[in-house]
């Protein structure tokens, strides 16, 4: 490959080390001169004509897209659904009058998205592509595109795409907002800055995380990352990067839904990281640890500042409530890496995987 690896004995952990500048870049991309964010005028059009919502993508991009409707429908207050591509193919949802589908993917290569968009265009509909590729295929056949500016990611685990994806939504979700007359008690480009340095303290932070990988990770068979709320979603994005390169089952779940079944296969040791960055549900993550701790869990407490306690292993710093996954997603990814590192595991090519997935 012609983009080089430096001093870095993977990209993996090349890209991870990006992940602050290309939040930053996002921020200068979509400024306008007088240094406010602003998203092209026929995107925000669209969006504001749409009744509802449907993000549409597959893997850490579906993750982002999990982010990105808690995004549109918190600070635009647009309704949005999120579907992984290759079920969306043949169960169709049941379609409002003026629904606006938007594409997530790094590639903009990826079939099964691409099988929607074909879709949903025959039958009428706009779409948008959020993707890291200019000239991409999702990128051409959609109406609009909006890119990520990660530069490109070659490791086959996907990080700095994510954050760059949410990021990206984040914009788009204020600039619909201020569309439609909303005002918001924050502002997105001074809370992005604010990320944006914390993601670099994290970045910081490599040998806590290669300690704590060792301390929970070096010989498990499997590992269970819980949250509520946003941490669920950051969880489940953990759980991915962690079984793609380090191939330790690894699952993520709901908080309160644990007890409901897997709680049942919690062991003597069985790592359960819980994320802790949400301040309305800081108490019932807190009383699931405790219950998983109870069966024998080795529970690893990651919080944020100002939601903190005793018991946690490790604590990222404090950024708005909307945008924690920004930051949460740091250690997990760091811990996913020398997790497959100390474990010998080909980090930038996990058997069995493709960066770009172009078969249905
Ligand atoms: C592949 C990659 C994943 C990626 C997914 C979606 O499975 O291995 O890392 O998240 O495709 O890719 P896309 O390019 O559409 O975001």
């Amino acid at each position: 490959s012609d983009i080089e690896k430096g001093t870095y004995s993977y990209y993996m952990l090349k890209e991870i080390d990006e992940q602050p500048f290309v939040v930053r870049k996002i921020i200068q991309k979509y400024q306008d001169n007088h240094g406010e964010l602003m998203v092209d005028g026929k995107i925000i059009s669209a969006m504001n004509k749409a009744d509802r919502i449907y993000i549409v993508a597959c893997g850490t991009s579906y993750h982002a897209g999990l982010v990105g409707k808690q995004f549109i429908e918190k600070i635009a207050n647009v309704p949005v659904e999120v579907h992984v591509a290759s079920e969306l193919g043949y169960n169709m949802p049941l379609l409002p009058e003026k629904p606006l589908f938007i594409f997530i993917s790094q590639s903009g290569e990826t079939a099964d998205s691409r099988a929607v968009l074909v879709k949903v265009k025959k039958m009428g509909y706009k779409a948008l592509t959020m993707t890291n590729v200019p000239g991409s295929t999702l990128s051409r056949e959609a109406d609009y595109t909006m890119l990520l500016h990660a530069g490109p990611e070659i490791a086959v685990a996907s990080t700095k795409a994510y954050t760059a994806q949410i990021a990206v939504l984040a914009i788009l979700a204020e600039a619909t907002a201020k569309a439609r007359g909303i005002n918001l008690d924050f502002r997105l480009i001074k809370e992005l800055g604010i990320a944006a340095s914390a993601m670099e303290i994290l970045c910081d932070m490599k040998e806590e995380m290669e300690q704590i990988a060792r301390e929970y990770l070096a010989t498990t068979r499997n590992c269970f990352f819980i949250g509520r709320s946003m941490d669920y979603y950051v969880g489940l994005e953990g759980a991915l990067k962690l079984k793609e390169i380090s191939y330790i089952q690894a699952e993520g779940f709901a908080g309160g839904e644990l007890k409901h079944g897997t709680i049942a296969l919690i062991e003597d040791g069985t790592p359960v990281i819980a994320l802790a960055t949400q301040a309305n549900v800081n108490l019932s993550i807190r009383g699931n640890v405790k219950e998983v701790t109870a069966r024998g869990a080795n529970p690893c407490i990651i919080s944020m500042k100002g939601l903190e306690a005793e018991e946690d292993r490790f604590v990222v710093p404090h950024v708005h409530e909307l945008l924690t996954p920004l930051v949460s997603v740091i250690p997990l990814q760091l811990l996913a890496y020398y997790t497959a590192l100390h474990r010998g595991c080909d980090v930038d090519k996990p058997r069995n995987l493709a960066k770009s997935v172009t078969v249905e």
